[in-house]
């Protein structure tokens, strides 16, 4: 397995670009289920994550062909089996999102349980309420989800508690489903209107994305269409978070400053100076003495439970006291005890971290135990005083693009070893 080696201390120069949105790229390479010729998507990151997906939707039959660097022409013409294996579900969740589409356009779906993952237990049992609530007949059996239907009906779907994947999973099923579905209690990330924009280029009719309420008229057939997937939000506050852990000024290129308002806010707060150089260009001032903040993350447009980990590494060094609290997953504080062997002051308090600034980062032996946590631990690396070893980077592979080649590019010494434990 692949470490990183990194050398701390170092300020930042330059400018770097954003890839595309990996929790975008995930759900609309699955709505190619839905079509009844090719689809072409730009912009999608290369990333293990995405590696898996082509795998999943290879195994179901659709032909993926990678045709210049970020586009993907995926042709579902030749789909032949509706069925999602286990090893590959369980190591990427976002294979559950084959199961609407699979019962939209086939009327059936064999897919793996998910299971949990290190950030928590992590059902799916919205998803299947729902999909039961359009007319699916939904079994679990040997971990597997058995599902299928005599012809999707629209309904009203009522998520009492926001997913971002259970919307996805509805507007992909409602689609091709008779009649009109309206979800409320929708999903209101970025990543869902980016769907549904790529749904409706292919004839769906589907209104409100974005919104709390989502109404989708089905259609009887969906035609392949071309998409340029949003940028990532989550890399773009991970880098906006490079510069004051840094004490550098960054310039971030193709963002879109509408999907980071919380973070932005955030930072700010802080102490930070963040300046829109062009409608998806900023510059982050990060030579500022850093301010505690209190934090607590929320659904979108709440402060995104995806940067906490990130954030969490930056008030470490902040001057005073801050407290972050995580209420969208049970178990996303296991870069805690890896900050506090970087000399992190922390205290955990269930679902809340009371931070203690301390002077700066100090070099260690640090593991990766999941996508975002790694991504934190890059970040205190950066800070710390001398050299950081990162075990198990595959974690950072599955959701961010070279970011360790985008970091040595603004003069950070970051160096990808081979091998270990
Ligand atoms: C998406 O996961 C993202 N993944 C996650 O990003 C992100 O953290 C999450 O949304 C929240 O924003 C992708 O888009 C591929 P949820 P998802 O359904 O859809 C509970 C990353 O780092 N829940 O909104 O799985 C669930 O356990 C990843 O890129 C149920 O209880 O998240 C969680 O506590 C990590 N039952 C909460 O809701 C369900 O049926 C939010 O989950 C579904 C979810």
């Amino acid at each position: 397995m692949d470490n990183f080696i990194i050398e701390g201390g170092r300020e930042l120069k330059g400018t770097v670009t954003v890839s595309g949105s990996k929790n975008s790229a995930l759900p609309i390479m699955c709505a190619a289920i839905l079509a009844d010729g090719p689809c072409t998507f730009h912009n999608i990151p290369d990333l293990v994550d995405i590696g898996t997906m082509v795998e999943v939707l290879s195994v179901l039959g659709i032909k993926v062909q990678k045709t210049r660097p970020g586009t993907l022409v995926m042709d579902p013409t030749g789909i032949c089996s509706y069925e999602a294996p286990y090893d590959l579900v369980k190591s990427m969740r976002a294979s559950v999102l084959v199961l609407g589409p699979l019962l939209a356009k086939f009327k059936r779906a064999k897919v793996s349980l998910p299971g949990g993952c290190a950030i928590g237990v992590r059902p799916v049992d919205l998803h299947l309420k729902a999909l039961a609530k359009m007319g699916a007949d939904i079994e679990l059996s040997h971990g597997y989800i058995v599902a299928s239907t005599d012809g999707l009906k629209g309904a009203r779907i009522i998520f009492e508690n926001t997913t971002v994947g259970g919307t996805e999973n509805i507007m992909m099923a409602a689609a091709l489903a008779e009649g009109t579905t309206i979800i409320e209690g929708a999903a209101r990330e970025p990543e869902i209107p980016d769907l549904a924009k790529a749904l409706n280029r292919m004839g769906a009719r589907i209104e409100g994305a974005g919104t709390g309420t989502i109404t989708i008229e089905g259609v009887k057939t969906l035609t392949g269409c071309e998409h340029t997937v949003i940028p990532d939000r989550i890399e773009t506050g991970t880098l906006m978070v490079a510069a004051p852990i840094t004490g550098s000024r960054l310039t971030i290129a193709g963002v879109r400053t509408d999907h980071n308002i919380a973070v932005a806010e955030k930072l700010s707060e802080m102490g930070i100076v963040i300046t829109e150089k062009a409608p998806d260009i900023i510059e982050v001032n990060g030579q500022v003495d850093l301010k505690p903040m209190e934090l607590s993350t929320a659904p979108f447009p709440g402060f995104p439970t995806d940067m906490q980990a990130q954030i969490m590494a930056l008030s470490c060094v902040a001057g005073g006291a801050s407290s972050i609290t995580e209420n969208i997953f049970e178990n996303r504080f296991m870069h805690v005890p890896e900050l506090m062997r970087m000399g992190a002051n922390l205290e955990e308090k269930g679902r809340t971290v009371i931070v203690r600034g301390i002077e700066r980062f100090q070099g260690a032996s640090v593991m990766a135990t999941d996508l975002r946590a790694s991504a934190c631990l890059v970040l205190a690396a950066l800070n710390a005083k001398g050299t950081t070893e990162i075990r198990r980077i595959y974690h950072l592979d599955r959701g961010y693009e070279a970011l360790d080649e985008k970091l040595a590019a603004l003069g950070a010494r970051v160096q990808r070893t081979k091998g270990g434990l």
